[in-house]
């Protein structure tokens, strides 16, 4: 044995060597005296990961019109589910949430999802205006684990519901009343897929609406008629504002992209705004959370002068095929999903029929209200973000960098124009 102890000691010299200079303390307060806060990057985030896939299969088929959809609902859901599931159909739930950093597991994915909702939940009524429910429903299932109830509520907010005995149409019916609540009263748009559940059947059900506050308003009275150059050419209340915001302009990509903070810093607004007018089928394609990650690092404070529309941006949005593209295929089949932690009794009865997504951000002028602690603004020679024609929009959580909502806006409602100017 003894021979043998030089060798492990000088093994294992470097290494410790390496990680004690590695984890120095000194190394930390080294960054400048006051860092403007910024949220992590989002690389390592599965509300980042399992969002920008979804949004790139939601929008790759030609006909989307204005979408919106919260990756961090879908993803802690989803996340509530792995948990209560086995084998093939674990991996597949396990595998949406993975991020790009190797050193990110499953469990370690769930805990960052649990912590992003209760942080984001936590600033409702300060920097925004939030109305957002889960629900997993259950069509005539054998009796559900209690523990598996408590876990996923606690965790992931995702409360049980038992959908009644009736046909599709009274469970269609069902699931409406319980959107248009957890929506605070608002009627989402009808669902275009039919809802098929058997015997067994779960449905994830999300809604989220949400109204941030600015930081710093857009003043009421410079809004004014301006034509936005969408799907449709429509008339359309403009707010206007010039002001300090985190701005990058990718030359290559012809793309601009700008950070607008809400109220107490507790989220921001990211909106991507292709230099011209376009459909946003070239941004859609190109966008990677690679780049986008790059753009938010990029972003530097810039006066800019923004112009947004007056809008509120509606989606309701079945799930199944994206998700199914994104390799979740063994959930939806009664034979094969493996949910025996959702109930002891579920191997060849529990399968997973639907995921469905109620989601609406209003875009209005307000800033919150309370001590506002800003400093004046000293704008030189404006760069002009001038958002007349279609972009593309994220809400991110301060706090833990969690994706909150991302979406498109191609159309604002308005009194038409031709399309001739
Ligand atoms: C925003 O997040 C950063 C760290 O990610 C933190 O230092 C800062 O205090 C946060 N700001 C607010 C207003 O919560
Ligand atoms: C946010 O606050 C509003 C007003 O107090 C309340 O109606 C709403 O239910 C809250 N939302 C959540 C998700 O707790
Ligand atoms: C958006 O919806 C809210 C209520 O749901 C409404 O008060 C507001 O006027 C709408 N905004 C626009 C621009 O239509």
């Amino acid at each position: 044995m003894l021979p043998r102890l030089p060798v492990c000691i000088l093994i294992f010299l470097p290494v410790l060597v390496q990680g004690s200079t590695a984890s120095s303390p000194e190394k930390s307060p080294a960054a400048p005296a006051s860092p403007p806060s910024r949220p992590p990057p989002p690389l390592g985030d599965p509300s980042w990961a399992l969002g920008l896939r979804l949004y790139q299969v939601l929008r790759s088929g030609s006909s989307s019109v204005n979408t919106i959809f919260s990756p961090l609902l879908v993803a802690s859901s989803l996340g509530a589910l792995s948990g209560g599931s086995a084998g093939t159909t674990a991996s597949q739930l396990q595998d949406l949430l993975k991020t790009s950093s190797p050193a990110k597991d499953g469990a370690h994915a769930g805990e960052l999802l649990s912590a992003a909702l209760k942080s984001f939940t936590k600033a409702n009524g300060t920097s925004f205006h939030l109305h957002t429910s889960s629900a997993l429903f259950s069509k005539q299932a054998p009796p559900v684990s209690q523990a598996f109830v408590k876990d996923s509520q606690a965790r992931f907010r995702l409360k049980h519901q038992p959908l009644g005995k009736g046909d599709s149409k009274a469970d269609l019916k069902q699931l409406h009343g319980w959107a248009q609540a957890a929506l605070g009263g608002l009627e989402g748009a009808p669902l275009a897929a039919e809802i098929q559940a058997k015997a067994g059947a779960l449905i994830v059900a999300n809604a989220m609406r949400f109204k941030g506050l600015w930081e710093r308003e857009f003043s009421e009275g410079s809004t004014d008629h301006r034509t936005f150059l969408g799907k449709k050419y429509t008339k359309v209340m403009m707010m206007h504002r010039a002001g300090l915001y985190r701005h990058h302009e990718d030359m290559e990509n012809m793309v601009q992209v700008l950070e607008v903070p809400l109220w107490a810093g507790k989220a921001s607004v990211v909106l991507l705004l292709p230099f011209h007018v376009d459909s946003l089928a070239r941004l859609d394609k190109l966008l990677t959370l690679e780049l986008l990650s790059k753009w938010l690092e990029k972003a530097t404070i810039t006066s800019v002068s923004i112009s947004l529309p007056k809008a509120n941006i509606t989606s309701t949005l079945s799930l199944q095929k994206q998700l199914s593209a994104l390799g979740l295929t063994d959930v939806w089949d009664q034979k094969v999903a493996d949910f025996s932690g959702v109930s002891e009794k579920s191997k060849g009865k529990l399968y997973l029929a639907e995921v469905l997504q109620w989601a609406s951000l209003e875009l209005a002028c307000q800033a919150g209200k309370g001590d506002a602690d800003l400093e004046e603004e000293n704008i030189e020679k404006p760069k002009l973000f001038y958002a007349d024609h279609p972009f593309i929009i994220l809400v991110r959580d301060n706090a833990t960098g969690a994706l909150l909502l991302m979406g498109a806006l191609d159309h604002v409602e308005g009194e038409a124009l031709h399309d001739e100017l």
